[in-house]
């Protein structure tokens, strides 16, 4: 595996070997990996691409500082992760590289309401930073296949939607969330997590599953609410737990709604904030 920290020497490298032909598959992460993300590197392998990961803890889509401070960093076990999962090359970027002092590389699409609902109440300006970055790893690395997880199902949807309204020439591909055995989605935040509230963490995944089983007879505000609910007496603190409408992520009232429904929540686990999702129908 190749590293890169120099926008330039990756391109160079990325030329000679798009001249002999091979596809390239992009795999954008802020690091601290686990399987999740090794999986989107698997993926783009088992495409016949040549995978190529970057590490990158973007300042611009942390809405609070103090997440940005304690965002864990852990360049060599990251490394070694992504060798061991055949990744053929990381790019691991300075902040001037990314963002080039006095060139002025901010996004401003209008993507209507899929960055106004859940996290994008929560989260103020997180998406704008995200398509941003997106945008500008894309513009450097120039993929034919950009992977990334349901995990983060809304930015997911909005990275989607900016490739629609630029006219982009890379196709996204989906991964599934990776979970641990108990059903948490693994995250970079978990290892932050304390042991009490790691014991707590996969009540988000069995209440989405619980979601999942009771839409077909009941109205979604009312499960949305329970959710809320159980959330709460489990000892976590919930922020969302909406049912949407899988492309417009807009509210979905009932099972009829709509043929793609997804459940969609954020919560805290003492000090660390998790979001989990599940498709519901679809
Ligand atoms: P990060 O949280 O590091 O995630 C990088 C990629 O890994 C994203 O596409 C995310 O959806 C995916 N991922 C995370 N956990 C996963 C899991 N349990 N199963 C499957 N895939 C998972 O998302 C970001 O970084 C940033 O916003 C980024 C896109 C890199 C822009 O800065």
């Amino acid at each position: 595996m190749l590293l890169f920290k120099k926008v330039a020497d990756l391109q160079s490298w990325l030329d000679s070997q798009r001249a002999k032909g091979d596809k390239i598959g992009f795999a954008p992460t802020m690091g601290a990996l686990h399987d999740g993300h090794l999986e989107l590197i698997r993926m783009a392998k088992r495409d016949g691409c040549l995978a190529v990961a970057s590490i990158f803890v973007n300042p611009t889509q942390f809405n609070d500082p103090k997440d940005l401070e304690k965002y864990p960093r852990l360049p060599e076990k990251d490394a070694a992760l992504l060798l061991g999962a055949h990744c053929d090359a990381l790019f691991m970027p300075p902040v001037e590289e990314v963002y080039p002092p006095g060139i002025e590389l901010t996004i401003e699409l209008d993507f209507r309401q899929l960055d106004k609902v859940m996290e994008g109440v929560f989260r103020p300006g997180h998406f704008k930073g995200m398509a941003t970055v997106v945008k500008r790893l894309l513009d450097i690395v120039q993929p034919q296949q950009l992977y990334m997880g349901q995990k983060d199902f809304q930015q997911l949807s909005i990275v989607r939607d900016m490739i629609r309204q630029l006219q982009l020439p890379v196709e996204l591909v989906m991964c599934p969330t990776v979970r641990e055995a108990d059903g948490l989605a693994m995250s970079s935040r978990n290892m932050r997590l304390t042991p009490e509230m790691r014991t707590i963490a996969p009540v988000i995944h069995k209440t989405l599953q619980w979601a999942k089983k009771e839409l077909e007879a009941r109205p979604a505000t009312e499960i949305g609410a329970e959710a809320m609910q159980r959330l709460s007496e489990a000892g976590l603190q919930p922020e969302y737990f909406d049912i949407v409408d899988g492309i417009s992520l807009l509210p979905v009232a009932r099972w009829a709604g709509s043929d793609f429904i997804v459940a969609c929540t954020a919560a805290f686990a003492g000090e660390v904030r998790l979001i989990d999702n599940l498709v519901l129908k679809g």
